[in-house]
């Protein structure tokens, strides 16, 4: 059986993908809490736990330390901070690099000699925030920005040994989502006009699937009724 780690699979993109890659993997459930992480291992036929805050390069060190082969990483875990130049505080940047870019950095470079025994796959769930700014996204596009400057420098640096996928998703129905609504001051969510974060693991499964010969090296994926999203 292969194995995936997928980070923030308690919730959201991260959860649909964890059921999705269940279907023939063992995962491995990142949360930051047991409970969020055992609610989804409880639904999966084979599954543990990953529990740890990213952001604390000790914890990471010490959860895995034991995984030695490992066929698929995903990084879904991330924040989202709404915030003008104006306004943004020194903390709001600190915490949004921290989690979005320097533990993915930290846990891809751990896990490498697990990676490369397998042959993996590494996700990174991207956005199109990685390719276009606005206002009030100074602070995600810019760590979204970081994240593709890794991804793609980690493709090349692994060409051959590891397989590097970017998956840039629109608007997605989640708790993420509903957060940056709501602080936009739009109280008429209407989910149903965003992707499914099931959509989203349907592309991780495109890029986990490919053939020995396919690299799928980036991926858009957009909401189908939403003009700018
Ligand atoms: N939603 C969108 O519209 C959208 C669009 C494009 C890209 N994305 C990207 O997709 C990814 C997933 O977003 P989402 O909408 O699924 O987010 P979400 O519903 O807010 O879920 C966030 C996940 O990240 C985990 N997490 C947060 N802080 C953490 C930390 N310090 N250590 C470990 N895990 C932590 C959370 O775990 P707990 O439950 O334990 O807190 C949760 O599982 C993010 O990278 C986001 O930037 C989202």
């Amino acid at each position: 059986m292969k194995t995936a780690l997928v980070t923030g699979a308690s919730r959201g993109i991260g959860a649909a993908i964890a059921r999705d890659l269940s279907r023939d993997h063992h995962v491995i459930v990142g949360a930051t809490s047991q409970a969020g992480a055992e609610a989804i291992v409880d639904t999966l036929a084979d599954a543990s736990c990953f529990v740890v805050d990213l952001n604390d390069p000790a914890a990471l060190a010490a959860a895995t330390k034991d995984i030695e082969q490992l066929d698929v990483l995903v990084h879904s875990a991330g924040v989202a901070p709404l915030a003008r130049v104006e306004n943004a505080t020194r903390q709001q940047w600190l915490d949004a690099f921290e989690l979005n870019v320097f533990a993915v950095a930290e846990l891809t470079q751990l896990l490498l000699p697990a990676l490369r025994a397998a042959k993996g796959t590494v996700v990174s769930i991207n956005s199109g925030s990685g390719y276009h700014s606005g206002a009030g996204s100074a602070i995600y596009s810019g760590t979204k920005f970081a994240l593709r400057a890794l991804t793609d420098a980690l493709r090349e640096e692994e060409l051959g040994r590891i397989r590097v996928s970017s998956i840039h998703p629109g608007r997605v129905d989640t708790d993420m989502q509903r957060q940056l609504q709501s602080s936009m001051g739009n109280s008429d969510y209407d989910g149903s006009l965003y992707l499914r974060p099931e959509s989203v693991a349907a592309a991780v499964r495109l890029a986990v699937d490919a053939s020995d010969d396919a690299s799928v090296q980036e991926l858009s994926i957009r909401p189908s009724g939403l003009e700018r999203n």
